[in-house]
């Protein structure tokens, strides 16, 4: 039982991470993208991956604290997240507003972008023992202060994958058991 909560909540971790492309294309880390509209129309769970795809002899990708987004500064950033290819992905893993800007002068022509992980599932905490087997959190009371139709929304689909997955698991049990 301890060991089928423990999959599950891998399972729930992997199944919601998603890939947002930054700017809604694969391309479309470039100025003039409105990045604030596009942000807010996206949700941003716990774990997910963005990915930035630019013409690298042009821009970059650097996430930097929220003082030197409001004022495009480039010095002192936080974390260089370009790896020369033009094509960088990040793995948003707090709850907070992460920002990122692109350096050489194009953060004041939009080039930036605050992405705020509102939504998902903390990570599972250290195995319990057999014996003190706690309850698994719900992935909706779990969630700090989703929005309500997201969270429904969220709930539903993850009981479709949960209800499938507990199957499949339960199945491969008694196919053990027949096969010993
Ligand atoms: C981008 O979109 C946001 C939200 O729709 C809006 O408030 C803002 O003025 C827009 N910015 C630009 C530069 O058009
Ligand atoms: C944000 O980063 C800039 C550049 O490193 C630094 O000067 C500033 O003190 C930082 N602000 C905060 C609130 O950490
Ligand atoms: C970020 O890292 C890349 C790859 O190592 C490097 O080419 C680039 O110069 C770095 N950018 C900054 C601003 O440090």
């Amino acid at each position: 039982m301890v060991l089928m909560m423990m999959l599950t909540m891998m399972f729930i971790n992997i199944t919601k991470s998603e890939l947002h492309y930054v700017g809604g294309d694969k391309f479309s880390w470039v100025p003039k993208v409105n990045l604030t509209e596009w942000s807010s129309h996206e949700h941003f769970h716990l774990n997910d991956w963005l990915y930035f795809g630019y013409d690298r002899d042009m821009y970059n990708v650097l996430e930097v604290n929220e003082t030197s987004y409001a004022n495009c500064i480039t010095t002192g950033f936080i974390k260089n997240v370009s790896t020369g290819a033009g094509r960088d992905v990040f793995q948003l893993t707090e709850f907070k507003t992460f920002y990122f800007l692109s350096g050489g002068g194009y953060c004041s022509d939009g080039m930036k972008v605050a992405i705020k992980v509102t939504e998902g599932v903390a990570a599972p905490t250290p195995a319990p023992s057999p014996k003190s087997a706690a309850p698994a959190p719900s992935p909706e009371s779990a969630a700090p202060a989703p929005s309500p139709e997201k969270g429904d929304a969220c709930g539903i689909h993850l009981n479709q994958i949960l209800l499938v997955f507990i199957f499949v698991f339960m199945w491969g049990i008694s196919s053990n058991y027949i096969s010993y």
